[in-house]
């Protein structure tokens, strides 16, 4: 199959959206990372993105609508869902609410509930509007690679596997949504992401966050989402994160630079000067700056061929917990607290 990569217009909004109302699989940009959408009622047009991203059929998509009114007769919206929606959507915050028979069992891998979002990227609400259905989409790599934040990376692992790419630009976010179980007592976060378990408890009065989101699954534990199960964000090369002082942390970073083979660095950009002649790429100052570099950078040293990530990260709390959760991910939880 030839896959097309077109830049957002009425033009190609128009196609991709016919693409989609015929069951087809249409790859766009939103906020956090690139979609991989399909009908999310039309089984047939579901397993199409499975088979493209070789994702297992155990591991349910996101819904995606233009407007929280696209969701009746799919979930049942609580109160505090509403309230969540009015003050988040659109936006980077997908919730888990009770679904109803009309969302097909392949959407959300037979589980009772259905994960929905409303993205607040233009082309994506444009594209939801344009075909009037409901948008199963997950990040549009292939299984077990970094979320692509922009065309390229889509078009990296997506081609040939699908019938077009709508280019958007980079992806402003970087990594993916915050994803909130609101199926339980209090709202509880699975997956940290822009909207912080801060940003919800002020609007719903409470959050937890699931203690599985910054560690790995014990043996035999049940993982709260199933996509905490399969390995995620993995580079080819061995990954360690550094957390403290940027001083130390350097310090650490350069005897074991120093000592490998092959090594790259990930630093703070205010830390740069500290690591002279050595190859060292910038993951900005902020944790926020650097959830919008991260995956780009995962997907650069792979291809350079590194055999070793050495990288400063942040600790692990508020709005720098949904790039430490991607970071400690990567480096399969070898983080180093100095
Ligand atoms: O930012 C995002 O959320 C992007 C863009 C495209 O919207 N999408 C995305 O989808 O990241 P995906 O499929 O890569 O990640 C969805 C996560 C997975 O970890 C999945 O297991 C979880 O949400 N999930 C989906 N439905 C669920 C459900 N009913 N119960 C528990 N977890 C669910
Ligand atoms: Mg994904």
């Amino acid at each position: 199959m030839e896959t097309l990569c077109l830049p957002v217009n009425e033009n190609s909004l128009k196609e991709a959206a016919r693409l989609l109302r015929e069951g087809r699989v249409v790859a766009f940009p939103t906020e956090t990372v690139y979609g991989l959408g399909a009908d999310a009622l039309n089984p047939a047009a579901v397993k199409a993105i499975f088979d493209a991203k070789e994702r297992p059929a155990d591991n349910p998509l996101i819904v995606h609508v233009a407007q929280s009114e696209q969701l009746q007769g799919l979930c049942l919206v609580t109160e505090t869902a509403r309230r969540l929606m009015d003050a988040f959507w659109p936006g980077p915050l997908t919730m888990l609410l009770m679904k109803t028979d009309r969302v097909p069992d392949i959407t959300t891998a037979s589980l009772p509930s259905v994960a929905v979002r409303c993205p607040r990227h233009p082309a994506a609400l444009a594209l939801l509007r344009a075909c009037a259905l409901p948008v199963a989409a997950p990040s549009a790599n292939r299984s077990g690679r970094p979320s692509p934040t922009c065309a390229a990376h889509v078009y990296e692992d997506m081609r040939g596997r699908i019938p077009l790419i709508l280019d958007g630009g980079s992806c402003q976010v970087g990594v993916e949504s915050t994803v909130v179980d609101l199926t339980g007592d209090a709202p509880c976060i699975l997956r940290p992401g822009a909207v912080t378990a801060q940003d919800i408890a002020r609007v719903a009065g409470q959050c937890t966050v699931a203690s599985s989101v910054m560690r790995p699954l014990k043996e035999g534990e049940k993982a709260p989402s199933p996509g905490m199960r399969h390995r995620h964000y993995a580079p080819r090369a061995k990954m360690t994160v550094f957390v403290g002082d940027d001083k130390k942390t350097a310090a650490e970073i350069i005897a074991r630079y120093d000592r490998a083979e092959n090594a790259v660095i990930l630093s703070h950009a205010s830390a740069l000067p500290l690591f002279g002649g050595r190859r060292v790429f910038s993951l900005g100052d902020t944790p926020m700056e650097g959830a919008h570099l991260l995956f780009r950078l995962l997907r650069d040293m792979d291809e350079m061929g590194a055999s070793l990530i050495l990288a400063q990260g942040w600790k692990a709390e508020g709005e720098a917990l949904a790039v430490m959760n991607r970071m400690a991910r990567a480096a399969a939880f070898d983080i180093v607290n100095l």
